[in-house]
């Protein structure tokens, strides 16, 4: 017993040493990782809300007692997700954007239903049909992919809808850099009498700040989560047109899952209300300027910039191609150095998805520390350098020591440090 007491007293150490040098590391780090973006401390200390209450049920209808403050926190969020994403309806209690998926899914179709999204190595997500994937197991996936550029192709899309009939059509994607017409994809869906999805992680805060096309009116529903562009806490969230509330909601709860933390639901309206204030649109004009900075850099290089841009807060480097680098290489090279990235699958990948041909990088965490174009620029002209000259040891530590001379200075717009 007093062996155990010690052991778990050990355990106990060993964690708070944990955390402590994971949050060294993200302030020691440049992280270029696209969906990652510090949340603001003010969402985790102060609350005024400082018990972790769960409830089980959908809003307005729970099967419990002393619930009223429950609804109208959760009212709140809901409501302020209408307003900011243009929906008719939200159901903010999913725990992540996989399980929100899972529940449309689940809205919408029955077991082997057709459902029409882009491929995973044209950018899509694991829940938009992974064969190994809950989405790819229950139900019937085919796939469009993009042009021999890295576009969507919308005729292209139109030729395969009308083909395969779907019951479903998902758009929105983990790596596209460019912007998605949902007008078009809107007139598809109904030419061959499917519903529109569109699975928004990646561009919400860019949709919030009016610099990416709006998907209401033309998507029936809409999944996205606070945690990527929106510099809040994770979870997932649903919109949808009010003739599909009823469903969304029940697929919800008891659909896919049972209680929900109250404190998550009021940092999400904290969150949500934060996004409405002009520094937030200040914010994403600025991630747009670092990535169009990202964009110009490595232009300097024909072919390595998937697309030749990005039109968002992400771009997609084929490293393989320009470089002989895979991802995995290029991100491990880059991580030594105190970059964080990711490998990624470009379209048309030709090696296997664990190493992957580019990288992926983002402009939302870098933006929200406070850097702006001057900085930007430095850091792509360290990983251009790096990539190029990669067994160049002497460079590494020039540039690990510049690197560092960055991090330390304190930005006056750190967001995470506010
Ligand atoms: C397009 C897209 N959908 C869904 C997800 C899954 O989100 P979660 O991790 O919240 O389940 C991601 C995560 O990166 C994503 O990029």
């Amino acid at each position: 017993m007093r062996r155990e007491s010690k052991y778990f007293q050990k355990l106990g150490q060993e964690l708070i040493k944990a955390a402590k040098q994971q949050d060294q590391y993200d302030l020691d780090t440049i992280n270029l990782i696209a969906p990652a973006s510090p949340t603001p401390m003010k969402y985790f200390y102060n609350l005024p809300l400082k018990h972790n209450a769960i409830a089980e049920g959908l809003l307005e209808n729970r099967p419990y007692a002393g619930v009223e403050g429950f609804n109208r926190i959760e009212r709140i969020a809901a409501e302020a997700a209408c307003k900011l994403f243009g929906a008719e309806h939200a159901n903010v209690q999913p725990h992540s954007v996989s399980q929100a998926n899972q529940a449309v899914y689940q809205a919408l179709l029955n077991y082997g239903d057709k459902v029409l999204a882009m491929r995973f190595d044209a950018g899509g997500h694991l829940t938009h049909g992974m064969s190994r994937n809950f989405s790819g197991i229950f139900y019937n996936f085919n796939f469009y992919g993009v042009d021999e550029n890295g576009w969507l192709d919308y005729e292209e899309i139109e030729r395969k809808a009308l083909e395969f009939k779907p019951k479903l059509i998902v758009c929105g994607a983990s790596s596209y850099p460019r912007i998605i017409e949902f007008d078009k994809l809107a007139k598809i869906s109904r030419r061959v009498g499917a519903c529109l999805m569109a699975d928004l992680s990646h561009p919400a805060g860019l949709i919030v700040a009016k610099r990416f096309p709006q998907p209401f009116p033309h998507c029936d529903v809409v999944t996205l989560t606070l945690d990527k562009t929106m510099l809040g806490p994770h979870g997932g969230i649903v919109l949808c047109k009010s003739d599909l509330s009823q469903k969304i909601d029940k697929a919800i709860h008891p659909g896919v899952q049972s209680s929900v933390p109250l404190r998550r639901i009021y940092q999400m309206a904290q969150c949500l209300i934060d996004c409405s204030l002009p520094w937030f649109n200040d914010y994403i004009n600025q991630v747009i300027r670092n990535i169009k900075i990202f964009e110009q850099k490595f232009n300097q290089y024909p072919g390595l910039v998937v697309t030749g841009g990005s039109d968002t807060h992400l771009m997609v480097l084929n490293t393989f191609k320009v470089f002989g680098l895979t991802g995995m290489e290029a991100e491990k090279l880059l991580e030594s150095l105190g970059i964080l990235t990711n490998r990624q699958v470009i379209p048309g990948e030709i090696l296997k998805p664990y190493v992957a041909s580019g990288i992926r990088l983002g402009t939302s965490w870098i933006t929200a520390r406070g850097y702006s174009e001057e900085e930007t620029g430095f850091i792509a002209d360290i990983i251009l350098q790096n990539l190029a000259d990669p067994t160049n040891t002497s460079l590494q530590m020039e540039s690990k020591d510049n690197l560092k001379k960055l991090l330390k200075i304190k930005r006056k717009n750190d967001v995470w440090c506010e």
